[in-house]
């Protein structure tokens, strides 16, 4: 904690660096926040202080070469940079990134995407980058249950809700759709990537993915030939996911329904695994059978989150008589719509790119901010148990 204990808010006006103290005194994550509105003064500061702080800089109506001198002389002494602005064209955020900014917030800034940003930054410099990243699987032990659809769907509204990289993975090593699914055609696939990329740079890694229409969802689709899956084995699996955390904080991974090896071992790296069923007898029995696996392999109790696809209201089995059969509260439910998901599919398109109102594209979005919600919300829980 200790290393992480002054944030300095370089603010010219006072009140908007007093709104980010008062958020971040709320959070308790243990900070002296010190506001600072001549900058000079708070460069001054920071140069006395040793422990590479998190600093936010405002450069609202900043000219540009003083603005370049500050940004400068803080990366002197910490890479922790927060730029915040009212100006928030993609002129300004690139211009804040290039001069080594590590995150763009707009102001006014909001409580939770201070919270994210914060939480990240908190996590990486205190428990190692890695444990900042989280594995989501979509699984069903059943075919046709919608992991693709909840797969591909989610991962991009992440991508937009968060601002953060988001990888989608396609480990359905041997029937993959989700090329299929965001009408790709990738030049490179897992397999190739865990043969021949796994130990190489972040830069030349992520060089593989297909970056999703200029958003920070980054893609890895299936081998075109089922040869070149049939060798990859639970290790290289594990160093795929080792080297996948280092870069992206959110790694979405879409899977068969089978049950081996290689799906076991998805299963146990999984920071969470969102287990769908659809809402049938055979499916609901199916789904326990796959729960009492996971609790024969001990997953923590926060790890699977029950999710119902093709969710109706006035569905005959009721959601609370699932929650007692399946020993399991739903973490969420997808509506059933054939039509809207049919068109997607088809035409390799997002939902939210079908119809922005529909109620399917908006289950995608809320999920994708409750996600990255519980996300920080649990890091901030493991942060003060330390
Ligand atoms: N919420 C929904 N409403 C209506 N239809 C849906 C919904 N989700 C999925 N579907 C339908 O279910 C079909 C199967 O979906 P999807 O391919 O995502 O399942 P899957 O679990 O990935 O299948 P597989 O096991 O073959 O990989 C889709 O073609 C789609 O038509
Ligand atoms: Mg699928």
């Amino acid at each position: 904690m200790e290393n992480c204990s002054v944030i300095y808010v370089l603010d010219k006006n006072f009140n908007s660096g007093e709104i980010i103290k008062s958020y971040l005194e709320e959070f308790n994550l243990g900070y002296e926040v010190k506001i600072f509105s001549d900058y000079n003064e708070g460069i001054k500061a920071i140069k006395k202080d040793d422990n590479h702080p998190i600093v936010f800089v405002d450069i609202s109506n900043d000219d540009k070469n003083s603005l370049i001198k500050t940004l400068e002389t803080i990366k002197l002494f910490t890479s922790k940079i927060i730029i915040t602005s009212t100006d928030y064209s993609t002129n300004t955020i690139v211009k804040a990134m290039r001069m080594g900014a590590k995150e763009f917030l707009p102001k006014p800034v909001l409580k939770q995407d201070l919270k994210r940003v914060i939480t990240m930054f908190c996590l990486q410099q205190n428990l190692g980058d890695d444990t900042a990243s989280k594995i989501i699987t979509i699984y069903s032990n059943k075919g046709g249950i919608g992991k693709t659809t909840i797969a591909s769907n989610l991962a991009i509204e992440l991508a937009k809700a968060t601002h953060d990289k988001v990888a989608l993975i396609d480990l359905n090593l041997q029937l993959g759709d989700i090329s299929t699914f965001l009408n790709l055609n990738p030049t490179f696939d897992v397999a190739y990537v865990i043969k021949n990329l796994i130990d190489k740079k972040e830069e030349t890694l992520i060089k593989a993915f297909e970056q999703y229409k200029d958003s920070s969802l980054y893609i890895l689709s299936d081998p075109n030939y089922i040869e070149q899956s049939e060798s990859i084995t639970p290790q290289e699996i594990d160093s795929l996911f080792t080297a996948l955390k280092k870069i992206f904080p959110y790694i979405i991974v879409d899977m068969s329904s089978n049950i081996d090896p290689n799906s076991l071992k998805i299963l146990d790296k999984s920071d969470w695994i969102l287990f769908t069923t659809i809402v049938n007898i055979p499916a609901i029995r199916n789904a326990q059978r796959c729960l009492n696996l996971f609790r024969s392999r001990r997953y923590p109790n926060n790890r699977v989150k029950l999710i119902i696809n093709r969710y109706m209201e006035n569905d005959e089995i009721k959601i609370e008589d699932i929650e007692t059969t399946l020993g399991e509260k739903v973490y969420w439910k997808v509506p059933n719509n054939y039509f809207t998901i049919m068109e997607s599919i088809n035409k390799g398109i997002p939902v939210s790119d079908v119809n922005a109102n529909s109620n399917i594209a908006n289950s995608f979005k809320d999920l994708a901010i409750k996600i990255s919600d519980d996300i920080v919300e649990q890091a901030i829980i493991n942060y003060r148990g330390r």
